[in-house]
Order: structure tokens, then sequence, then C-alpha cells
């Protein structure tokens, strides 16, 4: 029997910008099962990264504010709490590694340092006893030489080690829940692999889950149980990834799948073009009454463009925001 670690309802969170609000996240629900993997994807700009932010307490306000719904980790909703309790979570119970490492390792402290500093915050250990975990962990990522590296500033370390770095910072309190935004996107793909393998081994070994973002459905193929596809600041399917790839419903989804080149397809050999979804995502500021893919979908008819679409379930665990499953004769 599943349990649940983490359920988000109905999360909306705001920006004032100078061209008026912007609803970067408009009404998200899901949740994340213990030990679970799942992927969130979707274009650029679609709300991944400010979701989970939010979950940490960590949207920038002002400009922003998270405007309403839930955020429930076991029995705490995370909204409710202050910034002192919030701080407690963060690092020990949910981590995160950060879209871009440079951006969040500390380009003035050693890496010894910034991997310890956790374990002696959180779990109060003593300086040298953390600084002997911190050089365990870097083995544990596989970084050569590591105790050696513990006195490496990150400007010494190469783009693929930096990210181990991360992912032993994020991974030293042995979090229950780690989010990584696209840990992977920085590197080349033989280092892409290690860093999901590793990722994948540790999840394991500690029954740990895992919130995935990335844009790269590959990615969440080969790692992720279940998959959240999101467009302009709405979840618009979601589903097992088997059921997903196999069977997409969402226009969206399904021109995010035919986009991905494959090997050994219809046209293996020649040049085949791949489908692009037409137009760009609409402005967030602007107010759409209904779907917000209306105006790149070339199935969309009157009833899209006038009422936001309600969540419909096209199998057991498969959810999708879209029309179509009332009105399947506009489907062809
Ligand atoms: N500090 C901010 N001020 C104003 N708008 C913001 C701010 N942070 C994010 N946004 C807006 O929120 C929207 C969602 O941004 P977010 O970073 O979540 O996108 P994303 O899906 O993670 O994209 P990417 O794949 O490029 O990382 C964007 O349109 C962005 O402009
Ligand atoms: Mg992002």
């Amino acid at each position: 029997m599943s349990r649940r670690l983490l359920e988000i309802e109905n999360l909306c969170v705001e920006f004032d910008t100078p061209e008026g609000i912007a609803r970067a996240v408009d009404g998200v629900t899901f949740h994340i099962d213990v030990g679970e993997t799942v992927g969130l994807v979707g274009e650029s700009g679609c709300g991944k990264s400010v979701t989970s932010l939010s979950m940490l307490g960590l949207i920038p306000s002002p400009p922003g504010r998270v405007a309403g719904g839930r955020i429930r980790f076991e029995d705490r909703d995370l909204l409710e709490l202050d910034k002192e309790q919030l701080r407690q979570i963060r690092g020990r119970e949910v981590s995160m590694i950060f879209q871009e490492p440079m951006t969040s390792l500390n380009p003035v402290l050693t890496i010894g340092r910034q991997v310890a500093e956790p374990l002696m915050i959180h779990r109060q250990l003593s300086k040298a006893d953390a600084w002997d975990e911190a050089c365990r962990w870097l083995e544990f990522v596989k970084i050569p030489a590591a105790e050696k590296r513990l006195n490496d500033y990150p400007h010494q370390l190469s783009g693929g080690m930096r990210q181990r770095v991360m992912i032993a910072m994020a991974m030293v309190c042995r979090p229950k829940l780690l989010i990584a935004d696209e840990p992977t996107t920085a590197l080349d793909v033989t280092i892409q692999a290690q860093i999901l393998s590793l990722m994948s081994g540790l999840k394991k070994e500690f029954d740990m889950s895992v919130l995935l973002i990335t844009h790269d459905l590959g990615v969440i193929a080969q790692v992720a149980r279940r998959v959240m596809v999101m467009y302009a600041g709405q979840i618009v399917e979601q589903a097992l990834v088997t059921d997903l790839f196999n069977d997409p419903f969402h226009p969206y989804t399904r021109g995010l799948l035919e986009s991905i080149p494959k090997i050994g397809s219809r046209g293996q050999g020649r040049n085949v073009r791949l489908a692009e979804i037409p137009g760009t995502v609409p402005p967030l500021t602007e107010t759409i009454t209904g779907c917000k893919f209306a105006r790149r979908c070339r199935h969309a008819f009157d009833r899209c463009r006038e009422e936001r679409p309600a969540v419909s379930s096209v199998s057991e665990g498969h959810e999708v925001r879209c029309w179509l499953k009332q009105h399947p004769e506009k489907r062809s």
C-alpha cells in the first residue's frame, strides 16, 4: 500500500510585473508517494521551478507570493509554517538540487565546508565528524580523490563534478524528498547517464522520493514512475510513464512526444522532419477564460475557447485537462 509523502492542492503562485500580475502557477494539484520518482516536464517558463521553490518557501517576495492552495508534507501544511520551521525542513527533510550549480554553490567557500555545513546545522555533528562524513559523501557520489577535493573551491571543479557536489549536499541529511531541478541539463550525455544512475541508486538505498524536473522526456522515461506535463502554469496531463508514452491524450503531450527524435522509427535513414508545436506559450499576465493551449491546438473548438477544461480521468491514475475527453468526435 503506497503512503503519501507530499500532496499539493490547487497551488497558485503570482508575480507582480510591469505588465500586470503574472500567474506562474495556476491551480496545480499532484501528489508524491514515499519512495516514488515523479517527473515534471514542460516548455521553458511553464512554472516548473516556481512550483518547486514554493514548496520550500523560496519564492522571492516581493514580487512573488503564493496566492492560494495547500502543500501537505506528511502531516504538516508547509504554507502555514513560519520561516524557522521551514528552515528546519529544508535540507533535512526536503532538499533541492538547483537548476544551475554555479549559482547555488558559494564561490568563496570550499567544497568541504559546503557539504559539511548542513551536517553541523541539522545533525549537530562536530566539525571533524562533519568533515569526515562530507568526505564519505564525495566518495559516494564518485568524486575522485575526495579528501583532496574537500579543500577545493567550486571553480576548480568541472561541471559534472559540481553537479555531483550538489547531489552530495542535497543528500547528506538523507531527505525524505529530493527535488532535482534539471539536474543533468548542463551536462554531456555520458556524464548525464552517470548522474541519473547515481540518483537512482541513492533513491533505492534510502527509500527517498524524488521530484525530477526536466524538459527532457527521455530522462523521465529512464528514471520516473509517473509523469506530469505542465503547460502555462497548469498540469494538463499526468499518468504512469508507460501510459503517457503509449497513450498520450492531451494534444500538447502528443506534440511534445512527436517532437522527440526517434532512432529506428519510420523514415530511418532518411531526413525525417520532426513535428513542432506551432505558436508560443501565452503571456502569463493574460487572463484566459478557456483552455490555455487552445490557440495552439489543431483540435480546438468553441468550448475550449470559452470554458476552462475540467480534469477528467482517462484510465486509473491517468488524468487530463482537455475537453476532447468529453467530446471525442472532435478528436479526428
Ligand atoms: N522573480 C520573478 N519575477 C517575475 N516573474 C517570475 C519570477 N520568477 C519566475 N517568474 C515567471 O514565472 C514563470 C515560470 O517560471 P519558472 O522558472 O517556473 O519556469 P520553468 O518551467 O522552470 O522554466 P525553465 O524550463 O526555463 O527552467 C516564468 O514566466 C517567469 O517569467
Ligand atoms: Mg526552471
